[in-house]
């Protein structure tokens, strides 16, 4: 590998996934650097979730590899691979939180499991991560007590429990209402800058792309390949990929779109509605 490469958050070179002899997608290689906002996008059953969990170490590469920090983790021993998860946080496709257990129980559970931290320092710890997605005073509640918008910030608290250095999230808006979803879009970002986390995000979500995703890449279920790579505000003017130019301008087709003021990027206002 090149060195800029090496020194690349995340590495993931040539990877073919596969289950049995059924191939998802063929040869995906790509970068993610430190302190960005990578998006997988690409159509239902394009093989985004199948990514993320090569990534995470769920699922073995049929061919290929996943570098973190230019360590080899598709071939490390138990050991290394502990202490690399370590650095992992998840919120799995309909990441749900458990439902006979409070918002705070939920939370302590990873520093319950992974640390050695007494009770009180765990309490705080617990009481801080909440506070940071907007739920303080929230710890006692039940998820079936608050809102859909509110159990996927007690989700991110719970994937923030170990401070990780890189976060993976799949679909996390999917489900909520526009303005639930775009706040969480923005509390991703706070967290990207405040803590210098790394973001991993699979979606479909066009506004959420457009709003968070310094770079992405498009899984193209056609070719079953990938189908293009960037800033996906620059790729949908430019990619030659006809399925991702599609994919990136449908919300000009029957959507209305608005464009947030700061940084020029355009939104759906209105799913759905004819613009007249
Ligand atoms: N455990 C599995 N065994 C066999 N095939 C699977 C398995 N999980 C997923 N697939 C298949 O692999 C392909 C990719 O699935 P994946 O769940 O990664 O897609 P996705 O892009 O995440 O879709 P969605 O947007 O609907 O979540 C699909 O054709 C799916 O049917
Ligand atoms: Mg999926």
């Amino acid at each position: 590998m090149t060195k800029s490469e090496l020194s690349a958050h995340i590495s993931v070179r040539d990877l073919t996934m596969a289950y049995g002899d059924f191939v998802v997608m063929r040869d995906l290689t790509f970068e993610v650097g430190r302190g960005e906002v990578f998006a997988i996008m690409g159509g239902s059953g394009s093989g985004k979730s199948t990514l993320l969990r090569h990534m995470i170490g769920l699922l073995k590469p049929e061919s290929g590899r996943v570098y973190y920090d230019g360590v080899d983790f598709t071939d490390a021993d138990d050991e290394q691979r502990t202490q690399m998860l370590r650095k992992f946080g998840v919120m799995f496709q309909g990441g749900a939180l458990w439902s006979s257990q409070t918002l705070a129980e939920n939370v302590a559970f990873p520093l319950e499991e992974f640390t050695d931290l007494g009770e009180e320092d765990i309490r705080e710890t617990v009481a801080l991560k909440l506070a940071l997605v907007g739920l303080r005073g929230f710890e006692d509640f039940y998820p079936a007590e608050i809102s859909g918008g509110m159990c996927k910030r007690a989700s991110l608290a719970r994937a923030m429990a170990l401070d990780p250095e890189i976060l993976f999230f799949d679909e996390p808006s999917a489900g909520l209402d526009p303005v639930s979803a775009r706040r969480l879009d923005e509390l991703i970002l706070e967290l990207r800058d405040s803590l210098g986390t790394t973001v991993v995000v699979v979606t479909h979500e066009l506004a959420s792309i457009f709003a968070i995703a310094d770079r992405a890449i498009f899984l193209d279920a056609s070719t079953r390949r990938m189908g293009g790579l960037g800033d996906p505000k620059t790729l949908r003017g430019q990619t030659d990929n006809e399925n991702l130019r599609l994919f990136l301008n449908r919300g000009m087709v029957g959507l209305q779109l608005s464009h947030d003021p700061a940084t020029g990027a355009p939104f759906v206002v209105a799913p759905g509605r004819r613009k007249s």
